[in-house]
């Protein structure tokens, strides 16, 4: 898969203590590479880190983004060729109370890690991971391209939005496409994905989390927003368009640095309340009561325009929302059934994503 580009490599997460940079970690090693991970240590009990036991799996250190000197120093102690930056304050309720903290971590902990980038010759390759919430959103219903004005209304948003705009200035000012292989050897690029759902998350006021926890003790979720849509998908599909585009800015730099979305079909773009139900379908015993709250602004519509990766990427996704929700509820329920045999389920939903993937002739499969 990915043209065997990973097998091998060493690759740099930033945030894989946490839910999206913990898979992204697991799929790199069973794609053979060498994983070196830099992150604050998990902030939830339980956490996808600590489940799956990915200390055993690859080199992991404790730091913090914001420490520019020490990350510096993990990545050159590590001589990575491929980073990929995760870590961040990810949390639009937590903004508001945090907004500082939020923008010290979001915006100058990118930074730090291009500086570092800047020095350590042997990175060859960084993709940003920031989000669909970059945009400035017009709460319309049409899907954000790539090229629309970036936004934010709440600190999250806003920093993420930030985040998208030092990149451009990096790689306009440092790492020009142009000039790649004459003035820097670094393709930078930045991707933009949506409510990424999956097994793993106990982040607060997530609407899967906040699900399970309720489920968990037998109470009723509580939903504030049951119209708000937003553009939901399993976690392997943002991070296989992530590992293909890696693959691909190592064969042709000029062509794939930029900011790219990655999101799913418009039909897949559901509001919190149908997903809340077949939640509850699934799980069984689950029961959600509606308490409309609006103290704190929060986006009402958001879609993804994915054009640009179907185009020129070939990527597509390979689930469709039912199958997302369902894969999603099914790892809780095995990791709460028995979670010692949680890294043999993921494995198992890892392989069963990549078949389908394959059955459907996607590119990366190849
Ligand atoms: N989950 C989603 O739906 C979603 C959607 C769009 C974008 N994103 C982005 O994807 C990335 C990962 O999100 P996630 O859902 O896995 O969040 P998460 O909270 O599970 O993980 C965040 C990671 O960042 C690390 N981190 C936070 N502050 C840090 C600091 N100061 N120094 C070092 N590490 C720090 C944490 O330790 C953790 O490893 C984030 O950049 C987030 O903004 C997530």
């Amino acid at each position: 898969m990915f043209k065997n580009y990973y097998q091998g490599k060493k690759v740099f997460i930033t945030g894989h203590t946490g839910f999206k940079g913990g898979w992204l970690s697991f799929w790199l090693k069973q794609l053979g590479a060498e994983v070196k991970g830099y992150a604050l240590a998990p902030c939830t009990e339980p956490n996808f880190f600590n489940a799956l036991g990915l200390e055993k799996e690859i080199q992991s250190e404790i730091g913090n983004i914001r420490d520019e000197a020490k990350l510096k120093k993990s990545i050159e102690d590590f001589k990575p060729e491929i980073i990929f930056h995760l870590a961040a304050q990810p949390l639009v309720r937590r903004s508001y109370l945090e907004p500082k903290l939020t923008f010290e971590t979001n915006i100058m902990g990118t930074i730090n890690l291009f500086e570092a980038v800047r020095q350590v010759k042997s990175v060859k390759t960084v993709i940003n991971i920031t989000s669909d919430k970059c945009y400035e959103n017009k709460e319309w219903v049409y899907g954000y391209r790539e090229n629309d004005p970036m936004g934010g209304y709440d600190p999250y948003s806003s920093s993420k939005g930030c985040a998208e705009l030092v990149t451009a200035s990096y790689r306009n000012s440092f790492f020009h496409p142009d000039d790649y292989g004459k003035k820097h050897t670094v393709a930078l690029a930045s991707v933009r994905a949506g409510n990424v759902i999956g097994g793993g998350d106990w982040s607060e006021d997530r609407l899967i989390p906040d699900c399970i926890k309720a489920f968990i003790k037998n109470e009723t979720v509580i939903i504030r927003s049951p119209n708000a849509t937003r553009p939901w998908e399993l976690v392997l599909e943002p991070l296989s368009g992530y590992l293909w585009l890696g693959a691909l800015l190592n064969e042709d730099p000029k062509k794939y640095s930029g900011g790219w979305n990655f999101g799913p079909a418009d039909k897949d773009i559901w509001t919190v309340e149908r997903v809340v139900s077949n939640i509850c379908k699934i799980w069984k015993t689950g029961k959600y009561e509606i308490v409309l709250n609006t103290d704190l602004h929060e986006a009402k519509l958001l879609k993804l325009d994915v054009s640009k990766a179907h185009f020129y990427l070939k990527w597509h996704p390979v689930y469709h929302a039912e199958k997302a929700i369902e894969e999603t509820v099914k790892w809780y329920q095995n990791y709460y059934e028995a979670p010692s045999n949680i890294k043999k389920y993921t494995l198992e939903q890892l392989k069963n994503y990549s078949l389908q993937a394959k059955s459907l002739n996607l590119i990366w499969t190849e």
